[in-house]
């Protein structure tokens, strides 16, 4: 079977989407002409997406197009992507930062902001986030965290973010900014998550309204646009508009797609013209999905039903886009939920951890769609019984690290295969994680510590694969051979 007739007769499955893409292939809501008619390249009459990067102001058709966004988000300028936010991190880790300058980066951030690091030379102190001990997650970077951080290395040259994260916990930007402003560095933060925020009272504000130098969202995660399509928000003068525009024309293809800058586009027309309307009838759907959430008796949504920020205290504010069911004290394994919503319920989920399982939403999200996912968790949560208690993963939190090596110096080393036991204590020459988040349990340069090892070797037995960037893992892990 070719891929169209593939993806044709899943779409006849009816298994309704809880994962991105934001559109959610409501083809309703979300229209686009037959991308060969509109597939174009940069010809006469219809500019470069590079040049109108590169010259803001000139009033071509893309430009004005970038200006729409950059009004709508609240911007002092907005450059389409069309390789997603991993593109836009590198791409504006790369604008503000030389080789072997000193950045801070929580140890929370997808795998693309390492690979950054080991592109550009760039020599990391990780920060770790607060952690919610309840569900289990990484929370809040604080920013008192941030100004010890900054205190203790002085030449830190960036500071990078990452709110909201996967699971849609939301930092304090503006006092991270404050933080960041005071010691003169600029603040950049991966807001892939969050390109809904600021659009709606009913979630927290976007980071480019809260003081960030630099920031990055996936306008496919979470809006009504084709996979692949993000935008990278230049905030303050304090980041240099050539140099990005010089990254983006290095790291991006030279034939980006108009289709999907044309889809971005036709969001931007639709948040403009429907988008109060549209978010009014989302926030409505959330809340009283919230709401029914106050039945279950087993399982916790995160900040939804009886389960309040208020009972989260690393928690900042909480994106409602994002629905984290824990099963956390019950008889039931992430993994188990996971896949009785799919084969049972028919709702694919986008990810699932040990205890926990996560489904996305957005504005094309369909009221049937929030019914069935009600009746599916009720029901299941009546036919639960209490549990022995989760096992409690000791993520670290509230200090930062300097790794033995940084990326780039790890791999610039001989590598060598070895068993996961015998890897502790050895320098990782790879990444180890879950996909999704993609945030790496190992990153190239780091000590491989005995805590974070055992933890990743008890997931496999809950049924939660890791992938390894040479695919060898759970049996080998590849570690630097030092000189
Ligand atoms: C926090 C975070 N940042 C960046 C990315 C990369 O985004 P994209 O898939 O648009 O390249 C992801 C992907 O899941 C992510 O979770």
């Amino acid at each position: 079977m070719n891929l169209i007739d593939a993806y044709r007769e899943y779409n006849k499955l009816d298994i309704y989407p809880y994962h991105m893409p934001g559109h959610k292939r409501n083809t309703e809501l979300c229209q686009l002409d037959n991308p060969y008619a509109i597939d174009y390249t940069e010809i006469d009459g219809l500019d470069d997406l590079r040049e109108a990067q590169a010259h803001p102001g000139r009033g071509t058709l893309l430009d004005d197009a970038m200006r729409r966004a950059s009004r709508i988000f609240g911007s002092k300028y907005s450059f389409y992507l069309v390789g997603g936010s991993t593109s836009g991190l590198i791409c504006s880790i790369l604008a503000c930062t030389r080789r072997w300058d000193r950045v801070l980066i929580p140890r929370n951030c997808h795998k693309s902001v390492y690979n950054a690091l080991a592109l550009a030379s760039l020599r990391p102190v990780y920060i770790y986030p607060s952690v919610d001990e309840q569900i289990g997650i990484y929370a809040n970077l604080r920013p008192e965290d941030v100004e010890r951080a900054l205190t203790e290395y002085p030449d830190i040259k960036l500071v990078v973010t990452v709110s909201p994260t996967f699971y849609g916990v939301v930092s304090d930007i503006a006092e991270i900014a404050e933080v960041c402003h005071a010691h003169n560095v600029p603040l950049m933060v991966d807001e892939a998550h969050g390109p809904h925020l600021g659009l709606s009272p009913y979630f927290p504000d976007s980071a480019v309204h809260q003081g960030a130098d630099i920031v990055v969202q996936s306008l496919h995660k979470t809006l009504p646009v084709l996979t692949q399509t993000s935008v990278l928000h230049v905030c303050s003068d304090r980041v240099d508009h050539e140099a990005v525009s010089r990254t983006i024309a290095i790291i991006e293809s030279s034939s980006p797609s108009f289709v999907l800058v044309a889809s971005a586009d036709q969001c931007m027309d639709l948040l403009e013209k429907r988008g109060p309307e549209l978010f009014d009838i989302y926030d409505q759907r959330l809340h009283q999905f919230s709401e029914d959430m106050r039945a279950l008796k087993h399982l916790t949504v995160l900040c939804n039903g009886k389960d309040t920020i208020n009972q989260h205290p690393n928690i900042y504010r909480y994106d409602h886009g994002k629905i984290l069911i824990s099963t956390r004290g019950t008889n039931m394994t992430g993994a188990q939920l996971y896949h009785l919503l799919l084969d049972k319920y028919r709702l694919q989920m986008e990810m699932c951890l040990a205890d926990m399982v996560l489904a996305m939403t957005s504005i094309a999200d369909t009221q049937e769609g929030f019914d069935r996912l009600r009746d599916a968790l009720l029901e299941i949560d009546a036919s639960l019984e209490d549990g022995k208690p989760g096992e409690r993963f000791m993520l670290k939190q509230h200090t930062f690290e300097v790794s033995p090596l940084s990326p780039d110096e790890a791999y610039a080393l001989p590598g060598e295969f070895v068993k996961p036991e015998q890897a502790v204590g050895r320098i990782a020459r790879e990444f180890v994680y879950a996909y999704p988040p993609g945030v790496p349990y190992f990153v190239p340069g780091e000590l491989i510590d005995k805590n974070t090892m055992d933890t990743i070797m008890r997931m496999e037995s809950s049924d939660i694969r890791l992938i390894s960037t040479r695919h060898k893992y759970p049996e080998l892990i590849e570690v630097c051979i030092k000189r």
